[in-house]
């Protein structure tokens, strides 16, 4: 598990198995008293740039459908939407969603 912090919030980023090129990515929050502040797009934009220099060509993460504000984070930071499925566990409808990562410019 590895697992990132920052004064805003934390995330999570693993190897895909099998195809270490794609990262999962998991766990993203923003400290619940700092949220509504901007700070969920700050802390995607400091994502991709771990994604980037841990040279990753691929992301993903999943995300509940009715995570409005998560949704916006993502859309933001150029993810798409790839498919969505029935949860089993939640009951409810999760969505998974993806993102090319772009290498820095030389
Ligand atoms: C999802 C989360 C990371 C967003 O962070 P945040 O700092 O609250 O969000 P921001 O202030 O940066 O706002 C991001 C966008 O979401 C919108 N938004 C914020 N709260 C919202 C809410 N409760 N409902 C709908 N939209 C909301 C904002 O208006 C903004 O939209 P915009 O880009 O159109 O302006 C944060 O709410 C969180 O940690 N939630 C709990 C954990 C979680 O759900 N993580 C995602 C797991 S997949």
């Amino acid at each position: 598990m590895t697992r990132f912090a920052y004064p805003e919030g934390c995330f999570h980023i693993e190897p895909t198995p099998a195809q270490p090129q794609v990262a999962h990515c998991y766990g993203f929050f923003v400290f619940h008293h700092l949220r509504g502040k901007g700070l969920g797009h700050d802390l995607k934009q400091k994502q991709m740039s771990v994604l980037r220099g841990l040279g990753y060509d691929y992301a993903t993460c999943t995300v509940d459908s009715n995570n409005q504000a998560q949704m916006r984070v993502l859309l933001w930071a150029g993810w798409d939407l790839l498919a969505e499925f029935k949860n089993s566990k939640t009951g409810g409808v999760t969505e998974l969603w993806g993102c090319a990562i772009k290498k820095d410019a030389a």
